[in-house]
């Protein structure tokens, strides 16, 4: 097979397409109402729990969790990859799948990550071969052990050593392009993307390789590549060297977050496995997920310099959604001019443990970090900390750890805990874990971003549910408006302009090789009143209201900080009175 399946022939098969018939032909269902149910495939269970919507083209088991389109249906039913899928629900409609050949590669899964293997070994010869990069590797204190672990390799100079090797034929190029391995320039002709440089692996799960990050030896930027995104490879859930920790240790009980290949590789050297990396990107929810998966005891180590400290707080602000009872969360600093590789060379494993020991837990760094913005010492600079803790401490869920911080909190701003609660609550919806109900919490989704339900969680909600209600909305609201998520509503209703037929399924289509894609399948699953009076189209309008006004407001305060230094300009002066007028007369 060749050429990727383009995208308009899956919208026209996902909206042709009656999932109804296909689920149906696997599994006994009932009518019930404007939808189908049956006893769910996916999990053992005697009471239906598992529902069809024609309607939306989207299937769903309250009981396990399972959702998905016909496509997502067919392939966990029959076990089949997504090409598989799309060829087997195209045949059972008598339709012919189409390929395009020019414009992006082949994704045979298997075909891929056998590919990924062979250019890992590929690398791992070439390195063997290389004196120079041997060397460079030495100096840099790495054994040969612990390159074999890592499996370092090198990718030697030249542009097209691996198109010469891998690419001989059409299809052959069309997987390198499709794992990243080449770049195609506009003429037609390919050359490789990784030249002259140490190559190491990134693995998934299992241990397959999906990507590469590649150092140059010398000066020359940019100083690391990575993989682009790929069908295998999303840089922003990957983290470097979880794998290998894995494989080394038999129970994990802590995790080290750094910053750099060379930090995971040096710490491994010295005997400190339980190092991982992300690739360049800040820490995100899903590296958080990954982590917390295998053990409560994390921390994050970064330079002590005003970047690492940057860096550590938007880990802890990501990092506050998954606090609870049980798991510690540190942040660590080295001293200046140093990372975690250059420090254990210098003091040693045990000394980088104790760092670790010793680092500041994540409510002493959220608290430290905002009384240095304040000045305790007045009334204001305390009421103002307690202001700025409101929309963290909103991020915790419920439980013993957000009523100590809370505490320690009050003692700090010197009120009552009673007093600050109610300060803090004051506004903001009730934190994540309170409202629902007993034994449900569950089954409810996470919402696409860390925190509590927002106003853009139910927007999109909504437009998952009720695609056809975008048709009359103003995206030019958002203009402006800096909440998490705001872009993936603004490109949803963007998109489902265009294309006012598109159905849930549809959209989940759209999105399936995204990050967002699972969050949005979830957000499909959640329970809307469809009552009397409930009508989508009003309730979306409002939210994309509600938004916009809040975006004016934090314009206005930020203008009003600026006016209070004597830092606005003309333009912005005109503009403060202007949004002032507007927001007095909306809000
Ligand atoms: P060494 O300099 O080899 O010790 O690597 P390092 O990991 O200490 O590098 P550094 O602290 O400068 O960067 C940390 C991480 O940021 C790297 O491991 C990369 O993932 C990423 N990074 C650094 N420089 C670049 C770059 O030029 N391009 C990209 N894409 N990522 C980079
Ligand atoms: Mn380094």
């Amino acid at each position: 097979m060749s050429g990727l399946i383009p995208q308009h022939f899956i919208d026209d098969l996902i909206a042709r397409a009656d999932i109804v018939e296909v689920v149906g032909k696997r599994v006994q269902l009932k009518k019930a109402g404007r939808e189908f149910k049956a006893c769910c495939p996916f999990h053992d269970e005697k009471t239906p729990s598992f529902t069809v919507s024609p309607s939306k083209g989207f299937y769903h088991c309250f009981g396990c969790g399972a959702h998905g389109t016909a496509l997502g249906f067919l392939m966990e039913f029959e076990h089949l990859n997504f090409v598989e899928a799309v060829e087997s629900l195209a045949h059972s409609m008598g339709m012919e799948v189409p390929r395009d050949e020019g414009q992006r590669p082949a994704r045979r899964y298997d075909e891929l990550f056998e590919l990924m293997g062979r250019l890992e070994h590929y690398y791992q010869a070439q390195l063997k071969a290389s004196d120079p990069a041997v060397e460079y590797l030495k100096a840099r204190g790495i054994d040969g052990a612990t390159a074999k672990r890592f499996g370092i390799g090198y990718a030697p100079q030249g542009w097209d050593n691996v198109t010469r090797q891998f690419g001989t034929s059409r299809e052959a190029l069309e997987r390198l392009l499709a794992v990243g391995q080449v770049i195609r320039k506009d003429s037609g002709s390919h050359y490789d993307r990784f030249r002259d440089r140490i190559m190491f692996p990134i693995r998934d799960a299992r241990g397959r390789c999906i990507g590469f990050g590649g150092r140059i030896m010398g000066d020359e930027q940019p100083k690391y590549l990575n993989t682009s995104d790929t069908v295998l490879f999303h840089k922003r859930q990957e983290l470097y060297g979880l794998y290998e920790a894995r494989q080394a240790l038999r129970d994990i009980e802590q995790l080290v977050v750094v910053e750099g290949y060379m930090d995971v590789v040096g710490l491994a050297r010295h005997g400190v496995d339980f190092a991982v990396a992300t690739l360049g990107t800040a820490t995100t929810d899903e590296h958080l997920n990954r982590v917390f998966r295998l053990c409560d005891n994390v921390s994050f180590c970064f330079d002590g310099d005003r970047a690492g400290r940057a860096a550590a707080w938007k880990a802890l602000q990501t990092a506050l959604p998954h606090i609870r009872e049980g798991r510690q969360v540190r942040f660590v600093f080295l001293p200046d001019g140093q990372d975690p590789d250059s420090y254990v060379q210098r003091h040693g494993a045990a000394a980088f443990v104790a760092a670790l020991d010793g680092g500041t837990p994540l409510s002493d760094f959220l608290i430290d970090e905002l009384a240095s913005q304040v000045d305790l010492q007045s009334v204001d600079g305390r009421a103002r900390l307690a202001e700025l803790a409101k929309p963290l401490v909103s991020q915790l869920p419920a439980g013993v750890y957000r009523e100590l911080l809370i505490e320690r909190l009050a003692t700090t701003v010197g009120l009552s805990s009673a007093k600050l609660e109610a300060l803090l609550s004051r506004g903001a919806k009730p934190p994540r874990g309170t409202a629902q109900a007993p034994g449900k919490s569950r089954l409810a989704p996470r919402p696409p971003t860390a925190g509590r339900p927002s106003v853009v969680r139910r927007a999109i909600t909504l437009l998952m549910h009720f695609p056809g209600a975008a048709a009359n909305l103003d995206v030019d609201q958002l203009d402006g408006v800096n909440k998490p998520g705001v872009d993936l509503l603004r490109e949803l209703i963007e998109m489902l302009k265009k294309e006012p037929t598109m159905t849930t399924a549809g959209l989940l289509e759209r999105w399936r090789q995204r990050e967002e894609g699972r969050h949005l399948g979830k957000l499909a699953t959640v329970e809307l009143p469809e009552g009397e009076g409930f009508d989508p189209g009003v309730e979306l309008s409002d939210c994309l209201r509600r938004l916009a006004l809040a975006g004016a407001r934090e314009r206005i305060e930020f203008l009003i900080e600026k006016q209070k230094l004597n830092q606005l300009t003309e333009a912005e002066r005109a503009e403060l009175r202007r949004l002032g007028r507007n927001s007095a007369s909306n809000g």
